[in-house]
């Protein structure tokens, strides 16, 4: 049996015999420089991991003379002898970034892993255990690597109560309860999970969150939780309510212009970085869905956004500000509101400021064109916001793939300078030379043995940091690596598996929102069909007005006939968007509103390739299953039932999809159901 809680970090013994040889051969024992904690965690890694996976205990010695040995050292601990090996490889070798290279020593053989800091050794490690993970040769190495970007996050949408929000995974894992004194096993556990995959910065708390977590009682445990993640290079991070200083501070006001109310967030910083040395920063969600912010005293983002990194400049802090803002105020298009209210203050940020954008414009739904903001403030660094956590797309209980997902924002092209001006390069600083980078993902972890609620949610967790890591990974390589660390280095089950969560994603687009629908979840808690719900106080609450489907045809036109979101886009891609002949059809209706008989490409009308589209999606779900039956043999039965239960209820549910909006819809088109598609009863 195997509940899933070592993740990705399995270290089965090698399977194939000739690999299993070569590495016995090629690593016996273990030489450590340097006495940090950073580098104990990463000599007990290594000596976890290979000896899992050679079956076999590896030692540590301190005899540099053997022969067949891993060594790891930063730069500055390592034995005077070895660096003429490799001082030319760390030229422009970034602080982060590693070095694992076969070597020849006095004719003896050594696998150096050598980094500039400690982390580095601790990233090279995991590393290299990975190679033996994916069962590849560890002869003739020569690899660098280094993160491509900064600041490598999750958000943790946790609150003190334990609860949750849009987690799926049973209750927080941060147990306020008992901090600090007691520290579970489950923190170390999260952090090595992290580092093993380059994540180095965890938000604790909730945007939603109240001001509580900056009171000196919870601060205690904040400063506990960062004690325990500092060796694995992780830094801690909390969201600020902007109200703090009335609420905790007995203040009037929260006005950033307020001298008062900037001194207050002065003092706070110096207590948090009394007891937190390194503590990351702050993270925002101001003025929007009800959160307090500096419009409230009829100030703008900006002022508000300063003040709070003015008052973390001086040790280094950085304030990540959310740019998900839309009101009531403005019900044309919701999709347009980020944009307006941001992109003017370009320039205008503190250098310390990141603004944070949701990697489409409305709320990360299964497909979303990547957001406009990205390429049009040259002069602010964007850090993209990725979720993790399947708010819309199922919760734990559905599989499906995200990094496909991010891939396809990531490859985006926004045209911002000419051609090829990807969100990539916007959010790595490589487009306007920035050098304030990140990446955060709403984490989908919880107190689920399993972490994720769903064993292929973990892949979406280990997925996310690697393409924070490096954006320029292919989600399909990224697949590959994970079914490997995690099940199984069999060909057939390898190939097999891949291919079903590559599709995954597509999937769940057909049976939930094909053709750039969006937004058409059940209200509130985001989880199956309600195209239909249209009662709700707040216009843009309603699924009715993202579908908008009537008797003529269906879709959010969004062009200039429209609410004309298209021309928040540069030219080209603007140009593109809005024609629906040059738009592709996987975001048709996100941008047009179009007849029921309008012709696609594949000469069927719009309601029968809707229609096709739903039942598709449904026939993938029970591939998906079929093909995971076949699969029974390489995998353990804990894992194999609780997959194969969470895709029988993903076949029902896909279903329900179907037949909801097909029903729903189709008393507006008034035409029949194409031949193929099961028909609703
Ligand atoms: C979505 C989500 C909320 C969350 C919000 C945010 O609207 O449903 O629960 O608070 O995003 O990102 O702030």
């Amino acid at each position: 049996a195997n509940n899933g809680y070592d993740l990705w970090l399995q270290y089965k013994k090698t399977e194939n015999n000739n690999l299993l040889s070569h590495y016995k051969s090629t690593v016996k024992s273990i030489v450590v420089f340097g006495t940090s904690k950073t580098i104990e965690i990463s000599a007990r890694e290594l000596k976890k991991g290979l000896s899992g996976m050679l079956g076999q205990t590896i030692p540590k010695t301190s005899n540099i003379e053997s022969d067949n040995v891993i060594v790891i050292s930063s730069l500055s601990n390592l034995e005077k002898n070895f660096l003429p090996l490799i001082e030319n490889d760390f030229v422009n070798l970034p602080d982060e970034g590693f070095l694992i290279k076969s070597v020849k020593y006095r004719n003896k053989n050594l696998t150096l892993i050598i980094s500039k800091n400690d982390i580095g050794v601790l990233y090279g490690s995991f590393a290299f255990l990975r190679l033996l993970q994916t069962n590849q040769r560890i002869d003739n190495l020569n690899i660098k690597d280094a993160p491509r970007l900064k600041h490598r996050l999750l958000n943790h949408w946790d609150n003190p109560d334990r609860t949750v929000e849009r987690g799926y995974a049973g209750f927080s894992i941060w147990n306020w309860h008992k901090l600090p004194e007691y520290i579970d096993q489950r923190y170390i556990d999260y952090a090595r999970a992290n580092a093993s995959v380059g994540i180095n910065g965890t938000v604790l708390t909730n945007v939603n969150a109240n001001a509580l977590i900056l009171t000196p009682e919870y601060l205690e445990k904040v400063e506990a939780l960062a004690n325990v993640f500092r060796p694995y290079g992780i830094k801690v991070y909390l969201t600020a309510r902007f109200s703090a200083p009335i609420q905790i501070g007995k203040l009037e006001t929260a006005d950033p212009l307020d001298e008062k109310v900037q001194q207050w967030w002065k003092n706070k910083a110096k207590e948090i970085y009394e007891r937190i040395p390194d503590f990351g920063g702050f993270l925002v969600k101001a003025n929007s869905e009800g959160q307090p912010g500096p419009q409230n005293y009829r100030r703008n983002h900006v002022d508000g956004a300063n003040m709070l990194a003015d008052a973390v400049a001086p040790y280094g802090g950085i304030v990540m500000w959310r740019a998900f803002v839309y009101s009531e105020h403005d019900p044309t298009d919701r999709a347009k509101q980020a944009y307006s209210e941001f992109v003017p203050y370009d320039g205008q940020f503190r250098n310390n400021v990141m603004v944070q954008v949701k990697n489409g414009a409305i709320d990360f739904q299964p497909r979303e064109p990547f957001h406009p903001m990205f390429g049009a403030m040259p002069h602010t660094p964007l850090t993209m916001e990725f979720q993790i956590t399947q708010e819309y797309l199922g919760f734990s209980t559905h599989l499906v793939y995200l990094p496909k997902l991010y891939e396809e924002v990531l490859q985006a092209d926004t045209y911002a300078q000419g051609k090829g001006s990807t969100v990539a390069k916007v959010i790595d600083g490589s487009l306007h030379n920035n050098s304030l980078t990140g990446m955060a993902g709403v984490s989908n972890i919880g107190n689920d043995i399993n972490w994720t609620g769903h064993h292929f949610a973990q892949a979406n967790w280990y997925g996310y940091g690697r393409l924070a890591w490096n954006p320029y990974l292919s989600a399909e390589k990224i697949a590959e690596e994970w079914i490997r660390c995690t099940f199984s280095n069999s060909e057939e089950f390898v190939d097999t598996i891949k291919r079903m969560m590559i599709k995954s994603r597509e999937t769940v687009v057909n049976y939930m929102t094909p053709y750039g629908l969006h937004h058409i979840m059940g209200t509130g808690h985001h989880y199956g069909p309600a195209p239909w719900v249209s009662n709700l106080p707040r216009p843009e609450w309603n699924p009715v007005y993202y579908h908008k489907a009537d008797g003529y045809g269906i879709g959010f036109n969004r062009t200039k006939s429209g609410s004309n979101a298209t021309s928040q886009y540069f030219p080209e891609v603007e140009k593109m968007y809005d024609k629906a002949k040059t738009t592709p059809e996987k975001d048709l209706l996100w941008f047009h509103h179009l007849p029921w008989d309008y012709k696609l490409k594949n000469e069927l009308t719009l309601w029968e390739g809707i229609a096709m589209k739903y039942q598709q999606g449904v026939n993938e779900v029970y591939e998906m299953l079929t093909t995971w039956e076949k699969m029974k043999k390489y995998i353990d039965n804990e894992r194999y039932n609780d997959v194969k239960m969470s895709l029988e209820i993903q076949l029902k549910e896909a279903k329900w999809w179907r037949d909801a909006c097909l029903l729903y819809f189709q008393q507006f088109s008034e035409m029949p159901l194409p031949d193929g598609v099961h028909a609703p009863n």
